[in-house]
């Protein structure tokens, strides 16, 4: 049932601050500010490195969970493509964590990694949305994310509730080990409990994206730049687009703008650039000058400090409210995912079945 919504992926779309808040709810004593994981059957204060696989937009939830993993916790992460790890025979010391992301739990290649990592030592850890799914049944521990049955092909909030997962999952490793204090974890906390307000914050720009999305629809070709945990929805932002308008978009780390991809800016290209007012806010404005100085349409998501300070003129700028910098990936997110789907929606294609996709992707 749709709701009142035209397709499956709007409603998806709004639904995400109550299912966010949902799963966050699950893994959090929000009364006290602490994180309550279910109980594991491996002990991850003595974890010495963990091995991530996904596919698709698992896959760019699972690069913002390496952030915090390896900023909270300070345990390294490898990350890979989940095609690429189950051929490539990663060396796996004995007793490491292996993760899974997956809303479905049915992807072959995600699959295969799992079995892999499991015979190689591993403990295996599932992070499903299906929880009587395969991957949830051959994993050693699950967490599921709440985020209820995903209809729409194009992933929206199962990936915004894989990220409020893996983020309680970095803050109790991190607590665990002793890398957060018990002030860092309740400040972590607070702004994870702030994370579906802010997110309801962002679907109120849905009218200004829908105009923009007019724009975007005649376009051939978009870039998406974002830097830290903003380069993951970057990519994020060009597969939706990709999936369900056909237009051909990019995601690139903005810091790589300079080593390729500045070639194609001309006035023609529009440029996305995901960039709150966080650590490496100025990087990534001296990466939108370089652009402006070529004539590129720039589109910002930013707060009211980052608008003021991207000295750059923009063809359009949404303005979120200042938040701290551990949830921008929930609220971006809403961002471009409206983004995609109203341009899609513009061109008329068939938003939840987008041609040649298959919501669940079960042979190679
Ligand atoms: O069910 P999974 O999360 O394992 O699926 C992984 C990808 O196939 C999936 O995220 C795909 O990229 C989506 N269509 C993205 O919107």
């Amino acid at each position: 049932d749709k709701g009142n919504h035209r397709h499956f992926m709007a409603k998806e779309i709004h639904e995400q601050p109550e299912v966010v808040g949902h799963t966050l709810a699950h893994y959090l004593d929000m009364a006290n500010d602490r994180v309550r994981l279910p109980a594991l059957p491996f002990d991850i204060a003595s974890l010495k490195h963990v091995a991530m696989s996904a596919c698709g937009t698992a896959f760019y939830a699972g690069l913002i969970g390496k952030y915090w993993m390896e900023r909270f916790a300070r345990v390294p992460v490898e990350i890979d493509i989940a095609s690429e790890f189950r051929y490539r025979e990663a060396p796996l010391a004995p007793g490491g964590l292996a993760v899974f992301v997956s809303q479905s739990g049915e992807t072959a290649d995600t699959l295969a990694s799992l079995r892999y990592a499991a015979q190689h030592g591993q403990h295996v850890l599932g992070i499903v949305n299906v929880p009587t799914s395969t991957i949830a049944r051959e994993s050693h521990a699950i967490m599921p994310t709440l985020a209820g049955p995903e209809i729409g092909v194009a992933s929206t909030k199962a990936f915004t509730c894989q990220l409020g997962v893996l983020a309680c999952l970095a803050v109790a490793v991190g607590r665990a080990r002793g890398t957060l204090s018990e002030a860092d974890e309740q400040r972590l906390v607070g702004a994870l409990v702030a994370a579906p307000g802010l997110m309801a914050e962002a679907l109120k720009l849905e009218p200004k994206i829908e105009v923009l999305a007019r724009t975007l629809a005649k376009d051939k070709d978009v870039l998406y730049l974002g830097r830290g945990t903003s380069y993951p929805l970057a990519l994020e932002g060009a597969l939706k687009l990709k999936e369900i308008s056909y237009i051909h978009a990019e995601g690139y780390a903005a810091g790589e703008l300079k080593h390729g991809p500045i070639a194609l800016i001309d006035e023609t290209m529009p440029v996305i650039v995901i960039a709150p007012h966080d650590r490496v806010f100025e990087k990534t404005a001296s990466n939108m000058q370089e652009v402006a100085a070529r004539g590129g349409r720039i589109i910002l998501f930013t707060d009211a400090r980052g608008a003021e300070e991207a000295g750059v003129k923009t063809e359009a700028t949404f303005v979120l409210p200042d938040m701290p910098a551990t949830i921008t990936p929930f609220a971006y997110a809403v961002l471009v995912q409206l983004l995609a789907y109203h341009t899609a929606v513009v061109m008329g294609t068939d938003v939840d079945q987008p041609r040649n996709l298959a919501k669940s992707v079960t042979v190679e």
